[in-house]
């Protein structure tokens, strides 16, 4: 209809998508055999269920699932191959501009040198660029349910890899995992000139005095999700003045939490936050940029209107991190 063929053809950015997150049953099955490694568990059951998808309720659920897939990236033509196959079907959906997170300790933890990681995501970057015209860069992200000490060891490894690495993130379990663990490590991080968000994911217990440390602890540069900000008026104020970003996951909220979160979402971009929409793991919540807008778009209540879709959208190249000067020519 034409509300699908009109968020189909809005020029899009993505700020929130996890690469590991990209990996669908189907590449995971070609780079297993490719490997010659054993499909895991969790893959299989993915490939034989009727409806091909992986099995999972919540966050540490989820996480689960998505920690024994990845087992099979070994190699840095498959991290290549993993970030290609996601910027083609992004190039496919009219997505300009995507910063995309990557969870290196989940591979170096198992063997995998970091530059393998890095240097196989970094030529796909290139050749999007090149032969797509997507513009990509990379966002590391530090996971939150291990050491400190693990996290800064990594940031040291990032070091030479400025040039595709643009800033640091903090995913996985937030449980007893708070901003602040990470406090010395993403101070080194602003230190050495990367720019700087956290996941506070919706619904984790906590997470509203985790979205506190994030901005008055750790000062953030974005929020990745965080939509449950709304509790607290004087928070939503500094966001709003501070001009700091939330990065919004319709689809994933309403695979992993209670709800989708529409609610939420549209009373903080009418409140003048600047949220954005966008698709956390799309081959595990199996829903890329085009469907998490009609998601939102398609609730009749919330009476989202195209101004405002565009505006979303807006919001995401305003808030990215691309230099000034390639932001303006996207606005
Ligand atoms: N939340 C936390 N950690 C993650 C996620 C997520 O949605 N995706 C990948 N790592
Ligand atoms: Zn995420």
């Amino acid at each position: 209809d034409s509300l699908t063929t009109f968020i189909a053809h809005l020029p899009k950015a993505e700020l929130h998508v996890h690469l590991e997150g990209c990996l669908t049953p189907q590449l995971a099955q070609t780079l297993a055999q490719r490997n010659n490694v054993p499909l895991p568990n969790s893959v299989k059951q993915a490939s034989t269920t009727s409806s091909s998808g992986f099995a999972f309720h919540d966050l540490s659920s989820f996480l689960a699932v998505y920690y024994s897939a990845m087992t099979v990236l070994q190699t840095a033509a498959d991290f290549h191959d993993l970030a290609m196959d996601y910027l083609t079907k992004a190039h496919e959906q009219n997505v300009l501009h995507c910063e995309l997170f990557f969870d290196p300790q989940a591979h170096t933890s198992r063997g995998v040198p970091f530059p393998t990681v890095v240097s196989g995501y970094r030529s796909a970057v290139l050749q999007a660029q090149r032969e797509l015209g997507v513009s990509t860069s990379l966002i590391m992200c530090f996971l939150r349910d291990m050491s400190a000490e693990f996290a800064m060891a990594t940031l040291m490894d990032a070091l030479p890899f400025k040039d595709c690495i643009i800033g640091v993130g903090l995913d996985s379990d937030e449980r007893g995992n708070p901003p602040r663990k990470f406090a010395e490590v993403f101070e080194r991080a602003r230190k050495e000139g990367f720019m700087r968000t956290m996941h506070c994911d919706v619904d984790q217990v906590g997470s509203i005095e985790h979205i506190r440390q994030a901005l008055e602890e750790i000062g953030v540069d974005r929020l990745d999700h965080g939509t449950n900000i709304v509790e607290d008026a004087r928070l939503v104020e500094m966001v709003r003045e501070k001009r700091i970003g939330l990065t919004c996951c319709p689809i994933s909220n309403s695979v992993v939490c209670s709800d989708f979160k529409g609610k939420e979402i549209m009373q903080l971009f009418r409140q003048g936050a600047r949220v954005t929409i966008n698709s956390d793991d799309p081959a595990y919540f199996r829903g890329y940029a085009n469907e998490n807008v009609l998601r939102l778009a398609r609730e009749e209540e919330l009476k989202v209107t195209r101004k405002e879709l565009v505006g979303l959208m807006k919001n995401a190249f305003e808030i990215s991190w691309i230099s000034s000067w390639s932001r303006d020519a996207f606005l």
